[in-house]
């Protein structure tokens, strides 16, 4: 019998891969699901990405390999994005790498950091691909607690009571995903001076940033950050590009090509292509950003009503792709709540608790549904 690797047993499937099949297989039966779990953007990119990316493949040479680093043009575009919209200065030759996804970062990140026995600051509630790439390669999570009354930001005093002699890397990700909140500049200074007090990269992923939020901000623009952190980010939401795979990471010299180490050992370059429509989107103007959150207004506003239904409360001003909603006073747990919903309903709503145990009491709608499905949804209550 082939055993697998110890390290497999330290993580589940994930678990929208478990969930969705499940809701794939309701589908085939022919039940009417209305699926506001994911955050895949369900809008198309610019006209402008789609002629990039059609013109580019008839390009000479562009099914080769191409550089782990990315086109030279590739890495101006995101130097000149994050220079307009975060005031971030960025060499373009030693602190840009692109990344198929800002996921992909996550496990590079961890590969080129942390060593087994090292521990990771990870919120709780958060991503959950911190704590499974966490374990993946060896290291220990130690979660932070995020509640509603710190609007989902860390005790950093109640942090530094406790031994972070093995911390080697914290994430952090604002805007924050599930809940929407925003850390102002106060709270990202903190943080740098957190993560310089103790000798710990901080890694803040931002794929959120440009979705219902009017101020988009870059841990990168804190002064000295770069001394100790990294930023991922990502086309994904921005651009609704997320099935093209395009992130990148950004950091000093030292922090990247530790990144490029681990990363041009495991794939090769982006393809041509896709990066040509990457620097067509990063050059939108501030029309597309305005158009998209045109459309995320309203179904936001829709949203609320369905929630409001529900007779889940929330707060009106968070930023991003999803409406983090707290279930009503003695409700059944957020499993049994959403599973409920999608028996009964055939709707499916994510639990909080997927996103770790302070998520107990919550649920998460997604944005990415288009007003007249909302809209059934409302009636179906
Ligand atoms: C907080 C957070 N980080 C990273 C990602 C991954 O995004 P990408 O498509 O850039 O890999 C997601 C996607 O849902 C996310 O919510």
């Amino acid at each position: 019998m082939i055993t697998t690797a110890d390290r497999l047993n330290t993580v589940e499937e994930y678990y929208f891969s478990k969930k969705l099949r499940e809701v794939r297989g309701l589908m085939a039966d022919g039940k009417p699901i209305i699926n506001m779990g994911i955050g895949s953007p369900d809008l198309a990119p610019s006209e402008e990405v789609i002629k990039a990316v059609q013109a580019a493949v008839t390009e000479d040479g562009a099914h080769q390999y191409q550089s782990y680093q990315g086109l030279p043009e590739f890495r101006d575009a995101i130097v000149n994005f994050y220079k307009k919209y975060y005031n971030v200065a960025l060499n373009p030759s030693t602190e840009v790498l692109p990344l198929m996804g800002s996921k992909e970062g996550i496990m590079h990140i961890s590969l080129a950091f942390l060593n087994p026995g090292d521990e990771a600051l990870i919120p709780n509630p958060g991503y959950p691909t911190y704590t499974s790439v966490t374990k993946l390669v060896g290291a220990a999570p130690k979660y932070y607690d995020l509640t509603a009354a710190s609007n989902w930001f860390p005790n950093i005093e109640a942090l530094e009571q406790q031994d972070l002699s093995k911390v080697k890397l914290m994430w952090v990700s604002y805007p924050h995903m599930p809940t929407g909140a925003s850390a102002n500049k106060e709270q990202f200074k903190a943080l740098v001076a957190f993560a310089k007090r103790n000798d710990i990269l901080l890694v803040n992923d931002n794929p959120y940033s440009f979705v219902l939020n009017d101020t988009p901000d870059s841990i990168l623009s804190m002064e000295g950050a770069k001394e100790v952190a990294l930023e991922l980010n990502s086309l994904s939401k921005t651009f609704n590009m997320a099935g093209w795979r395009v992130g990148m990471v950004l950091g000093n010299e030292a922090h990247i090509s530790a990144v490029l180490k681990v990363k041009s050992n495991m794939d090769s370059g982006m393809f041509y292509g896709i990066q040509k429509g990457a620097i067509a989107a990063l050059k939108s103007s501030q029309e597309w950003f305005d158009g998209l959150n045109k459309v995320y207004e309203k179904r936001k506003e829709l949203m609320l009503q369905l929630a409001d239904k529900l007779g889940c409360t929330y707060d009106k001003n968070a930023v991003g792709m999803f409406i983090w909603a707290k279930l009503p006073e003695g409700a059944v747990s957020a499993e049994e709540f959403i599973d409920d919903i999608l028996y009964k309903k055939n709707i499916f709503i994510t639990p909080g608790t997927i996103f770790g145990s302070n998520g107990a009491g919550y649920i998460r709608f997604s944005l990415c549904v288009k007003e007249d499905k909302i809209k059934e949804a409302i009636s179906r209550f």
